[in-house]
């Protein structure tokens, strides 16, 4: 179940467009932490409010799931794209952990 789950979110074109409700989560949270810690945490900050970089506070950002998982893969400005660096099932696992960041 899992692994045809990724298979179709690795083998679909789209970027973050009609993304299943459950993408993201074959990926555990402390892998998705870690991505993000490793990936993102140099401009958003551990808690996604550093703002380097002219970068936004995840914490108010209102994007909808599939908005975040389409500019995580494509970049937006300044901020890197992912594609080809990360898989499809990684991205949607960081854009469900920065969520979390919201109050
Ligand atoms: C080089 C600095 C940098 C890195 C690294 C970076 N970002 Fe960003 N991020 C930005 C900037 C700058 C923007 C604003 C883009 C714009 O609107 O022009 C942004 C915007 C965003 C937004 C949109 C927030 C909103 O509501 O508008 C999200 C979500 C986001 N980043 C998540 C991430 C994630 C997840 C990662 C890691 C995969 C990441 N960013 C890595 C700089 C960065």
């Amino acid at each position: 179940m899992t692994a045809a789950l990724t298979a179709i979110l690795v083998g679909c074109g789209s970027g973050g467009e009609d993304l299943p409700p459950e993408a993201g989560t074959a990926v555990s949270q402390a892998q998705a932490r870690n991505l993000y810690v490793r990936k993102c945490s140099l401009c958003h900050g551990d808690d996604g409010k550093l703002g380097a970089s002219k970068s936004p506070d995840l914490s108010t950002s209102a994007l909808t799931f599939s908005e975040r998982v389409a500019l995580i893969t494509y970049g937006k400005g300044t901020m890197p794209g992912q594609k080809g660096i990360l898989q499809k099932e990684e991205i949607a696992a960081i854009a469900r952990y920065i969520e979390l960041f919201r109050e």
